[in-house]
């Protein structure tokens, strides 16, 4: 093909990571430009990650690049590109050597520039088409999380644009930032996703989770649930709940029909991570009709614990009262973490939610700001005179420490 455009083609084979491989393929084809692609990727999780395994992450791509950056010395060219990845921006689970490696690209894209030579080190999201990211299953789960694979005609459409740009190491992916942002943010805090997801005026999509094969249900189910527990007799009822849990739970981690896991394993140590937490609290929410945070596998961290919150929201006061309403309210939390900092209904949310706190004060007995009966505790100071932006950050607070 490409000799049908009229350019002259040459193939020659060389380890990249090899000083005078480099070194003799440069003398034997001197360049006018170079786009250096090498790489491999390994996923290992840092704690098992090899000394070997670390060179062979680093030989081709670190090596590599520093080569041709060495020997090519002040040689005037067009362009000097390095494939990068997302993963070196800002990190992918079990890509650390990898993530690394990447890294260090933008780096000497950076200081090759400073030393004004040419350079753009590109960090791509995954693509489609071909290559060590285009297996269907990586791709899938990949989608799952926020990051649609880059079609190979608008990737190279966006090399050019990255060329033409001043930027030396840009970002080009293909992003959902609601669903990428908010999955990626569970497990861990992420202060650059939170000022990207806000920008592209997505952050505040409170619905956006992963595909969810059950639609949540409501009162109904609980009711119906609760039916079923209550026709139960007693000693049964918990051990059920502990079932419903841990066959969800096996499900989400793609163990076969009827598996369960163990009831008392913490579901971080069972394999879940931020994918496998919204799916299983999505399914949990939609069998047992109770809002719960996407955190709930975390603040329950066992199939037990949680199976014990169930039973109490569903059963300690007929589901219907304080426990059932706190758990509406952790979910309530949970969306007003994600509202962006320029939301206009920020002002009536928070005078709303003051009304709310003030009548539930009334109705136990006490005028609005008062201190709480059973502990005599005064009246919080800063509440009283909170910003509407202190104030949605205190009840923020307030549920997640609940
Ligand atoms: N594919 C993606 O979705 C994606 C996303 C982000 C970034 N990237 C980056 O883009 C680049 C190309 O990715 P790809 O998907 O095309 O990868 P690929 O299909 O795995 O190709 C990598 C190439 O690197 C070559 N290589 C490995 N070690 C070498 C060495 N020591 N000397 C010379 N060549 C060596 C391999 O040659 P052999 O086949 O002979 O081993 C292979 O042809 C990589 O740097 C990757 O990190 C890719």
């Amino acid at each position: 093909e490409l000799t049908a455009l009229g350019a002259q083609v040459t193939l020659a084979a060389c380890d990249l990571s090899d000083r005078d491989s480099v070194a003799a393929l440069l003398a034997e084809h001197p360049v006018d430009a170079v786009v250096h692609t090498a790489g491999v990727a390994r996923l290992t999780p840092l704690d098992r990650l090899t000394a070997a395994e670390l060179a062979e992450t680093n030989a081709a791509k670190v090596t590599g690049a520093d080569l041709l950056d060495d020997l090519l010395g002040d040689r005037p060219l067009d362009a000097f590109v390095l494939f990068s990845s997302i993963a070196g921006v800002w990190g992918s689970g079990d890509h650390g050597a990898y993530a690394a490696a990447n890294a260090h690209l933008d780096a000497l894209a950076h200081r090759r520039r400073a030393a004004g030579r040419p350079a753009t080190s590109v960090a791509w999201g995954p693509w489609a088409g071909s290559g060590m990211a285009a297996d269907g299953g990586v791709l899938d789960d990949l989608r799952r999380r926020g990051l649609t694979a880059l079609q190979p005609e608008a990737a190279v459409d966006a090399l050019f644009d990255a060329l033409a740009g001043d930027d030396p190491a840009p970002v080009v992916a293909e992003v959902d930032w609601a669903r990428f942002s908010r999955l990626f943010a569970l497990t861990r805090h992420s202060p650059l996703l939170q000022e990207v997801a806000p920008a592209t005026g997505t952050a505040g999509d409170g619905n956006a989770r992963p595909d969810s094969p059950e639609p949540a249900q409501g009162p109904d189910t609980a009711d119906e649930l609760r039916r079923k527990l209550t026709a139960l007799p007693a000693p049964d009822r918990g051990p059920a709940l502990v079932d419903l849990v841990r066959t969800t739970a096996a499900e989400v981690l793609g163990h076969g029909a009827g598996a369960r896991v163990e009831s008392r394993r913490g579901f971080l140590e069972l394999g879940f991570d931020s994918l496998t937490t919204l799916e299983f609290r999505d399914r949990i929410t939609a069998r047992t009709g109770i809002a719960l945070p996407a955190t709930a596998a975390f603040d329950h961290p066992t199939p037990a614990a949680l199976a014990a919150h169930l039973e109490t929201v569903l059963l300690a006061d007929g589901g219907g009262g304080g426990a059932a309403l706190l758990a509406e309210a952790d979910r309530f939390a949970e969306s007003l973490a994600a509202l962006p900092a320029d939301d206009e209904h920020r002002t009536a949310l928070a005078d709303r939610l003051r009304r709310i706190a003030d009548r539930l004060q009334e109705t136990a007995g006490l005028a609005p700001g008062t201190g709480d009966p059973a502990t005599g505790d005064a009246p919080d100071e800063e509440f009283a005179d909170a910003s509407v932006d202190d104030m949605l950050a205190l009840i923020e607070n307030e549920f997640r420490n609940s």
